[in-house]
């Protein structure tokens, strides 16, 4: 078997990998293999490295007895050590999933050990809510489903903005019980703060979904340390969900520690940098205009990516000393970084799930994660992450140069009684 440059892999003798139960359990050794081989090219002569078309082949899939993953807590929860964010097959990428497509990609998930799940009211609007419940109603009391609430929709299913008022949760909470199969969601994020409701309100309406048996635990999206901590002296937040990648460090500064200090979990979105630090995407990856949002991202335009490849030629020249992929270096940086993170990378690929998760079997040592951090330090990342609009829907102090220290933060004060 050949690591990349040809190099042989023996994987006794590797101190990067780590010895526990394989989540694949066959043809994960074939499957790495062909991938490692894969010469990374330069996307500026325009070779793209592997194929990004959706794969649902279940010829891989295991037989019917999960394979069991290293867990990780999220505050008191525990999860399965990666989780799998079910967004992207039917939201902001392209194409988009039929319910029976994501439904497969979900149980393979469920079949090689994840045991946590992520979708929410607002991707699709509501699709994706239905497939993660018609894909684990089968195994609804051995998976923990992560939703959110947070926007209001008009009669045709249209995101009409921000809502996070009492009321407007609790029929939401109605609905995505129907749309989940299920009679309690496991955590229940708030999916971006509301500047009209005190996040106190919000708190404590979570809190009598959670007296009602409807809701398990509370977590807060796109939230910065002030808010992370009003909500908190409420209601226990039992994870964040920002976004956080290797070149995406915004919440270093302020929201990872409030989280250490209080010890609520982390959950990072975008883990892979919606796809680009897989080192697959180059300026030649046409993406659809209407249906997939990188086309408007400004790191994806031809000129950021030509400053951002860097960053992939970093991730894997560490990547050939382990035997990993650009991606599998990425995600074990995120794990590294904190024993309370639990990324959840998204994918439409049964094989690219399968190199997701064996990321999980690598161990990045001191040296590696040092090397890492200078690098970045020296390349540095060309564009802003997202879009202002989007941007400003992120609270204060969660977003890189803002900070929320001295303020509330995006949520209003209570008023007094
Ligand atoms: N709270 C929030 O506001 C928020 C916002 C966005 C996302 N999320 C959650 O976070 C999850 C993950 O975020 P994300 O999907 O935006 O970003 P991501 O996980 O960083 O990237 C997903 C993209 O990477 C590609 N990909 C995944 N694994 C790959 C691999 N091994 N090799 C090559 N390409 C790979 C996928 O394409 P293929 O399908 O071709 O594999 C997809 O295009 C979502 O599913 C969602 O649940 C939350």
């Amino acid at each position: 078997m050949d690591g990349p440059g040809g190099t042989p892999i023996n994987r006794k003798h590797n101190t990067h990998m780590q010895a526990y139960p394989d989540p694949t359990r066959r043809n994960f050794l074939k499957a790495s293999a062909s991938m490692l081989a894969l010469p990374l090219l330069n996307p500026i002569a325009g070779m793209s490295l592997a194929p990004s078309t959706p794969n649902t082949d279940t010829t891989m899939m295991p037989d019917t007895t999960p394979a069991t993953l290293p867990t990780r807590k999220l505050g008191p929860l525990e999860v399965s050590a990666m989780g799998f964010g079910c967004m992207g097959m039917q939201h902001v990428y392209a194409p988009r999933f039929s319910q029976e497509e994501a439904v497969k990609v979900i149980r393979a998930a469920y079949d090689r050990g994840v045991t946590f799940f992520d979708t929410a009211i607002n991707y699709g609007p509501f699709i994706n809510e239905q497939s993660v419940g018609e894909a684990l109603a089968p195994v609804r009391d051995k998976v923990i489903i992560a939703t959110k609430f947070g926007y209001d929709y008009d009669a045709n299913g249209r995101n009409i903005g921000l809502n996070s008022r009492p009321d407007h949760i609790i029929r939401m909470t109605e609905q995505s019980l129907k749309r989940l199969r299920t009679d309690h969601i496991d955590l229940y994020y708030q999916h971006r703060v509301d500047p009209q409701v005190p996040i106190e309100e919000v708190a404590g309406t979570v809190q009598d979904l959670i007296q009602q048996g409807k809701v398990r635990y509370f977590g807060l999206s796109g939230a910065g340390a002030a808010t992370i901590r009003r909500a908190h002296a409420v209601l226990p937040v039992t994870a964040v969900q920002n976004e956080y990648s290797f070149w995406t460090r915004d919440p270093e500064h302020e929201v990872l520690p409030v989280c250490e200090e209080l010890g609520i979990g982390f959950v990072p979105w975008g883990p892979l940098g919606s796809g680009y630090l897989s080192g697959t995407i180059t300026p030649n990856t046409v993406f659809d205009q209407s249906l997939d949002f990188r086309a408007k991202l400004p790191r994806f335009t031809k000129e950021a990516q030509q400053h951002n490849w860097k960053l992939i030629g970093l991730l894997q020249q560490i990547g050939q000393r382990v035997y990993t992929t650009p991606a599998q270096v990425a995600l074990a940086w995120l794990m590294a970084r904190h024993p309370f993170i639990v990324p959840i990378p998204g994918t439409s690929s049964i094989k690219h799930l399968e190199e997701n998760l064996n990321a999980l079997k690598v161990t990045l040592t001191p040296a590696d994660m040092a090397e890492l951090e200078s690098g970045f330090a020296r390349i540095g990342v060309e564009g802003p992450r997202s879009l202002p609009v989007v941007l400003d829907n992120v609270d204060i102090g969660a977003t890189l140069g803002s900070s929320s220290a001295g303020t509330h933060g995006k949520s209003p004060l209570p008023v007094k009684k």
